[in-house]
């Protein structure tokens, strides 16, 4: 399964053995094989569930003790993990220039601990021109001066390890910068050394470009390269050239490039668009989509994307990144994958070979906020995941506008309650804790190529999903001493300042769900059943060994009722609307409009 001599697997393992032992990676929890046998009170995997949520007697440590393991661990740390997407340029400035940097990201990871998160992704911090905020890469192996050194970055990791917290960056494997030493080469005539590392194509008739593909950014797929008279590919701005991944060569420098971050002792990989990765051999045109709207959808969306995504030859290369992956031990790969259910589990895995552990599941974000709509969706994804294939949900991204401002901030917190409780790994995006709206951000100061592609108006852009983070009352929200790149959002956001102490607020709810989420072996790994529901009401169970809690959510303003059939009374474990009498000892559960509960199943005799 590992694609490399004995010789160099055995070298990088015992390098990251070393590594291990002067700076203990974070989270067994308990079952991860903390190497302590498992009737010392530490259990791993007991006999009929899985291993309850205590720190290791050991260690002292919350979740790991960073000691080998004897037996296979029944949850890897991913599993239990709670992302938290750090997206670098606007969470904290360290040094006043109005961009975050990750000496600013350090300065902060004894909140993040403090919030309950245990994993954080970094976006791009790389050498880049920030075309599309750095998803444009001139270096794979650099750190960006306005983001910090590799001597930051590197400290960054040893600190978060220390914190317990473990570290995914950003992998860009679709395109690089136009202005990447590789794309400098490829574009410099028609037989330079990396001309094949990127998609050419002779001109359609009368010069068009070869065929009717739409870039994400909006505009055609292809632009003219004028030297070499050949269109390359771009699925994203002009600035981005897709690589060729049917290229050796290409695949191997890029497994390199994992290899030189997983060196660095990173956690994982979030890989960006990788369904995009392998594209029509034949070129063929995309067909037309009949429900396009023209003005309110992007310009995308007026083909359908069956030939330049998603094609079957991508999963090798999805396999043959997870086998890179696994020459290192304890390391997660997290997909960016926009697809409908059935297309996306096959991410997990296909042809009898191993995929990425986590693709993310973005239908809480991209469906309808419907009651109905999402209960079959979640059933259909619970049904469909392959055997051992372990969910994954988020609510928020960079790419996306804040979930207050899709839903409402009352059922924004139903959304929050449902990421934390539904079975699977969340990941909350920063400033969501805080409940930030999408900010405003002036005509001037936009960068988002979305944008500023769109010359008629119609795209609000991304930068506005990218606030800077409200830290404290401070103007400018203590993010920076200087001008921020783009404003904060307008009051009246309070600050994590304003929110920390107020067991109410947004920050609040997050904090008291993670908790939950830690303390109940049910919500954090446990078995989910759906619980028939009708109108605005979304139900199911959470069930783990003896311990079984009900989670009932109002998708809808106006109050509804549950009975949940049982026997044992139920004990309310958290509301997010005080002042609904429940008939707890009956199994009924009244919600107001935009409310949620959580409620434990008392076993008899508690
Ligand atoms: C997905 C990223 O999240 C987005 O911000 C970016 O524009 C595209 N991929 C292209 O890299
Ligand atoms: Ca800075």
């Amino acid at each position: 399964m590992i694609a490399v001599t004995p010789g160099r697997l055995g070298s990088r393992i015992r390098a990251v053995s070393k590594r291990a032992l002067a700076a203990p990676p974070p989270d067994c929890g308990g079952n991860q094989g903390c190497g302590k046998p498992e009737e010392n009170g530490h259990a791993h995997a007991s006999a009929g569930g899985v291993p309850p949520p205590v720190a290791h007697p050991a260690c002292g440590v919350r979740d790991h003790c960073g000691v080998p393991t004897q037996n296979p661990p029944r949850h890897p740390w991913w599993q239990r993990a709670v992302f938290y997407e750090v997206y670098v340029r606007s969470f904290q400035d360290s040094n006043g220039d109005g961009i975050g940097d990750l000496a600013g990201v350090i300065d902060r990871l004894d909140y993040l601990e403090w919030l309950g998160v245990t994993a954080i992704w970094l976006t791009p911090f790389y050498p880049s021109p920030m075309v599309d905020g750095g998803y444009d890469i001139a270096d794979y192996r650099g750190v960006d001066p306005r983001f910090g050194t590799l001597e930051t970055f590197d400290r960054l990791v040893a600190e978060a390890h220390r914190r317990s917290l473990r570290v995914i960056v950003d992998l860009v494997p679709n395109h690089t910068s136009d202005q990447h030493p590789w794309f400098v080469d490829a574009r410099s005539s028609r037989t330079a050394r990396h001309r094949d590392w990127y998609l050419w194509h002779d001109p359609g008739p009368e010069g068009a470009p070869p065929n009717n593909w739409i870039s994400e950014i909006g505009g055609s797929s292809w632009q003219l390269d004028e030297r070499t008279g050949q269109y390359y590919l771009h699925s994203f701005a002009v600035e981005q050239p897709d690589l060729n991944w049917r290229n050796r060569e290409v695949r191997e420098a890029m497994y390199d490039v994992m290899r030189f971050w997983l060196d660095r002792a990173v956690d994982g990989f979030r890989i960006d668009v990788l369904w995009y990765l392998v594209k029509d051999e034949l070129w063929r045109h995309n067909p037309v989509n009949p429900y396009y709207v023209p003005g309110e959808d992007p310009a995308h969306a007026a083909l359908v994307d069956t030939y330049g995504s998603d094609q079957p030859e991508v999963h090798e290369v999805v396999a043959e990144m997870r086998e890179v992956l696994d020459e290192y031990e304890d390391r997660v790969m997290v997909g960016e994958i926009y697809l409908p259910v059935t297309r996306l589990i096959e991410y997990y895995g296909w042809g009898g070979r191993e995929g990425v552990h986590l693709p993310f599941n973005f239908h809480l974000i991209t469906q309808p906020w419907d009651a109905r709509g999402l209960a079959v969706t979640i059933d259909e994804y619970e049904g469909g995941l392959p055997a051992n294939a372990w969910p994954t949900w988020v609510i928020g991204n960079h790419d996306k506008p804040r979930v207050v401002s899709r839903v409402g901030t009352g059922q924004a917190r139903v959304a929050t309650l449902l990421l934390c409780t539904l079975r699977g790994t969340p990941t909350v995006y920063y400033g969501d804790e805080l409940g930030m709206p999408n900010g405003h951000v002036p005509h001037a100061l936009v960068t988002d190529p979305l944008a500023l592609n769109a010359a008629d108006g119609s795209q609000e852009g991304r930068d506005e999903y990218r606030s800077p983070m409200a830290w404290t009352r401070a103007p400018q929200g203590g993010f920076t001493s200087g001008s921020p790149w783009i404003p904060l959002p307008e009051a009246p956001l309070e600050s994590v300042e304003g929110q920390r102490d107020d067991p109410d607020s947004f920050l609040g709810l997050y904090r008291k769900l993670l908790e939950l989420r830690r303390a109940h072996e049910a919500l954090q790994v446990g078995r989910y059943l759906p619980i028939p529901a009708s109108g605005d009401l979304l139900a199911f169970r959470r069930l783990a060994g003896e311990e079984e809690i009900v989670v009932a959510a109002n998708l809808g303003h106006e109050p509804v009722e549950l009975t949940v059939p049982q026997e044992p009374p139920l004990r309310i474990l958290l509301q997010l609307v005080e002042g609904s009498v429940s008939d707890l000892a009956h199994g009924r559960l009244r919600l107001a409009g935009d409310d949620a509960v959580i409620a434990l199943v008392q076993p008899p005799g508690t």
